[in-house]
């Protein structure tokens, strides 16, 4: 048997199977041809230990706390690079140049606005309506504005046009979603503005007064989208290329990835950490009482926003992130009972020992959850904030997936029904 091979033996037969090696030395199995030569196919529900794909996009070691776009740390992209930079470098594989960033910003910035038609639809949702089901909405709508650009082999050029759009674009739903919700007229896009600068006028500027931009909440809110945008093969991310094998148009695709990023296990953890701060909050506030609670197993209550699935020492996001939240805190003076609540669990649960030993220290979600809510968004659109950051990363998957002409995904199945019975007769 080679290096590179596997051996699996059933009733005394034996199959070869190559294995794959990574550029970081990931090693997987090759069972693609497993069940042509054996019959047997494998089993993972939730395809915990299966790999989907090779991918040159992210890396990253949950042991170590790494995470990387294409080679480049997220602590030197946070310093070095602005979002717009890392959504160009996730989607075109390499930093852009100078010349390159400029023509990038004005292919974004000349699709900003959404066409007036979107409107009538976008007119027929519930003010109350959340804001992940109306955007998701609102992108599979674009299909019916942008026929021209919906088939994802016709033309790559028509591809970098959906591409473009879609990140000029999203920004301008989302805010639309949130300005609906209160009551307030929308904003249209100001295209001499900055991304991160544009978005934040128009969800938080109005027609009738100057709206001024803080340079500490933009930057807080760039270095969360470049921390949320990409995170290899996801849920939503994983969704999003199943949907594209399909060949439907990279909008769909998108708006599936939108629905997927929706649900409570995957980008409704950071809304889940400030309910649990209400909760706290509306239970007298006793940081202490809680911590022992967390700490009990006979207690059903779990501290939100502490550990992660994937990384299992801490979350790389997190400790950037957190300084970002200590600058948004102090600039805004904030002084709401809930981010004091928040504040005082981080203090207890970093110098627990407890929680040291069972690695529970605050992970992502905590902190984007707390700046967030100090910036002034409601809770329900945290998720759609998720969105915008994923955005880059679902398109770099997407537009990789096409480019290696990925087969149709379809997972095969044990089946554990009936077996063939008669139809009963009378
Ligand atoms: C993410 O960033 O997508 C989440 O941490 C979930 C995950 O990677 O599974």
């Amino acid at each position: 048997m080679s290096e590179n091979t596997a051996q699996l033996t059933y009733q005394g037969n034996t199959y070869d199977l190559p294995v794959v090696k990574g550029s970081e030395d990931e090693l997987g199995v090759d069972i693609s041809k497993l069940r042509a030569t054996s019959g047997l196919i494998t089993l993972d529900v939730g395809f915990k230990n299966t790999g989907s794909t090779t991918s040159e996009v992210t890396f990253l070691d949950g042991e170590k706390g790494i995470l990387r776009y294409r080679g480049y740390s997220i602590e030197d992209l946070c310093e070095h690079s602005t979002f717009s930079e890392v959504a160009y470098l996730l989607i075109n594989g390499e930093l852009p140049t100078a010349q390159e960033f400029e023509q990038f910003k004005v292919d974004i910035s000349r699709h900003t606005l959404v066409h007036e038609n979107v409107r009538k639809i976008f007119d027929g949702f519930p003010a109350d309506a959340h804001p992940m089901g109306v955007l998701s909405s609102l992108v599979t709508s674009l299909t019916a504005f942008h026929p021209e650009s919906l088939d994802p082999n016709r033309d790559p050029k028509m591809v970098d046009l959906t591409i473009h759009r879609l990140i000029a674009k999203l920004p301008t739903l989302a805010s639309w979603v949130y300005k609906k919700s209160i009551g307030h007229p929308l904003m249209y896009p100001e295209n001499k503005l900055g991304y991160i600068e544009n978005f934040m006028k128009m969800m938080f500027g109005l027609p009738v007064e100057d709206y001024e931009i803080d340079p500490i909440l933009v930057d807080a809110l760039d270095k969360l989208l470049i921390l949320h945008a990409d995170h290899e093969q996801n849920c939503s991310a994983a969704t999003v290329r199943v949907v594209g094998s399909s060949q439907a148009s990279l909008y769909v695709a998108i708006a599936a990835g939108i629905n997927a990023l929706w649900g409570p296990l995957h980008g409704g953890a950071n809304q889940a950490v400030i309910e649990m701060l209400e909760d706290i909050h509306a239970s007298g506030g006793n940081v202490d009482k809680f911590i022992e609670k967390a700490k009990d197993p006979e207690d059903p209550f779990r501290l939100m926003g502490f550990g992660h699935r994937v990384y299992k020492n801490f979350d790389p996001r997190a400790k950037i992130i957190k300084k970002h939240a200590d600058a948004v805190l102090d600039k805004l003076g904030i002084n709401d009972p809930l981010l004091e609540i928040a504040k005082g669990l981080e203090e207890k649960a970093l110098n627990d020992e407890y929680f040291k030993a069972r690695k529970l220290y605050p992970n992502v979600d905590f902190y984007s959850g707390i700046i967030y809510k100090a910036m002034g968004f409601p809770t329900e659109m945290f998720t759609v904030l998720f969105a915008l950051g994923r955005l880059p990363g679902w398109i770099a998957q997407w537009k990789e997936s096409r480019n290696l002409n990925q087969p149709i995904s379809r997972p095969r199945q044990i089946y554990t029904g009936e077996v063939a019975r008669p139809y009963p007769t009378k």
